[in-house]
């Protein structure tokens, strides 16, 4: 869906960032969450929330003449809403909603053909990378990975052949982050025609705009922060280039992996309250990555927002905050993760992330099982590394539930070496 106005990027922010030293918050966000896409005066009704299109075919006034939508995988007024929403939160002119993050991937990667070169950040979500290598390569994509946090390895990365370049950030599930511009400058000096993606799901529009920062597409998949309800799975695709759009506008139909205008009515719904939930994730993440750095019974927290991150600057030049996303190493060995995970009350112990409760993985065992055993250990993802998504209960339970669940796997009888 094409945005009739194209949205302020970094030069308009509103200077009221609550956290000290990040980038100002992204101008009249909040605004245009609420009402880009739901204007009543598209609606004969004026309904104020935008109606739930279930129609599959819409009547034409003449053969192919028709009021903007003849058949629902092409176009669907509900997906139109929501479509229209995301692009103004992202500063692009269009956005493209898909069925999962993993068909935005998909969808996005048939923009190019078999021999073209995908060079793909090294730690990505499990999925991503399962894609990447067991079905992209499989059909002649010729992929490889790079830690894409060195800049001079991005550099060396690049061949005639590569066509895409793919980030995450902060990675999943070892909280990397990447800068996207110096990314986006490298490879575009390299070759203009390189389209560089940004996999935004963890950040979310509200935090990073990838657009604003030189790459060329953003992608969420909107399961998690973007619907932030843990009900709808769902991928988004923004973008700024017409070439580009027009094509994955046709690959959105051709490959017809779309949303139901259910899912579309449910994620704009959740999409209308999620400044009001980063700011949350925000602080109760902050609250508890503070809390496990200072306990004795946590080896290593790594959450962009401490100074202890190493890329903690990096972040607050990118960033106008940070999610609820924490990974940490607990003391021991994987049967004190295993009991600690376990032990939990109010964290769910369960895959995704980025909703309003509190959930806990374990990467190996869990969310990066397809990634393999030597790829994980290279990465960092190791038995004792757990993942939080700290959620919007109130921050004193969240606390005491961490420190029970530690207190458990302390208590169980392997050494601990504490
Ligand atoms: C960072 C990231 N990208 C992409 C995906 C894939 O999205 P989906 O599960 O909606 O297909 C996930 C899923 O966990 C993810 O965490």
């Amino acid at each position: 869906m094409k945005v009739s106005r194209i949205n302020p990027v970094f030069p308009n922010h509103q200077n009221d960032s609550s956290a000290a030293g990040y980038q100002p918050l992204f101008k009249s966000f909040a605004t245009d969450a609420i009402h880009v896409g739901s204007e009543p005066e598209q609606w004969n009704s004026r309904a104020v929330v935008p109606p739930i299109s279930l129609s599959t075919t819409f009547k034409q006034h003449g053969p192919g003449k028709h009021a903007g939508f003849d058949y629902s995988r092409s176009g669907n007024p509900t997906r139109s809403c929501l479509e229209r929403a995301v692009a103004a939160l992202d500063g692009a002119q269009y956005c493209l909603a898909l069925a999962s993050g993993l068909a935005a991937t998909l969808t996005i990667t048939h923009l190019f053909k078999a021999g073209d070169g995908i060079l793909c950040m090294n730690d990505v979500y499990g999925g991503t990378n399962r894609y990447f290598r067991k079905v992209a390569a499989e059909v002649g994509f010729d992929v490889s990975f790079a830690d894409l946090t060195k800049l001079e390895l991005l550099k060396a990365a690049l061949k005639p052949n590569t066509k895409m370049v793919w980030i995450e950030t902060p990675t999943n599930p070892t909280m990397k982050v990447v800068d996207i511009k110096g990314c986006s400058d490298i490879v575009h000096e390299h070759n203009k025609d390189i389209i560089v993606v940004v996999d935004n799901t963890f950040m979310s529009s509200y935090f990073q705009r990838p657009l604003a920062l030189g790459a060329d597409i953003c992608m969420y998949s909107a399961t998690k922060y973007i619907n932030g309800h843990s009900d709808v799975v769902m991928g988004l695709i923004s973008l700024n280039r017409d070439d580009i759009y027009e094509r994955l506008k046709f690959l959105q139909n051709a490959l017809g992996a779309v949303p139901s205008p259910f899912d579309c009515y449910m994620c704009n719904r959740g999409l209308k309250t999620l400044h009001v939930r980063m700011k949350q994730h925000f602080k109760n993440a902050m609250a508890a990555a503070q809390f496990l750095e200072a306990d004795p019974r946590v080896d290593k927290v790594i959450f962009p927002g401490l100074p202890s991150h190493p890329q903690h600057e990096l972040t607050k030049r990118q960033c106008t905050g940070c999610p609820g996303m924490i990974t940490f190493y607990i003391k021991g060995k994987l049967e004190h993760a295993s009991t600690f995970l376990s032990s939990l009350k109010l964290f769910a112990l369960a895959e995704s992330l980025g909703g309003y409760e509190s959930l806990a993985e374990h990467p190996a065992i869990m969310t990066h099982a397809s990634v393999s055993e030597n790829e994980r250990k290279e990465l960092g993802i190791s038995d004792t590394l757990i993942r939080l998504s700290v959620g919007l209960e109130d921050e004193e339970d969240i606390i005491a539930d961490l420190n029970q669940a530690l207190a458990a796997a302390v208590s169980i009888s392997v050494d601990l070496n504490i």
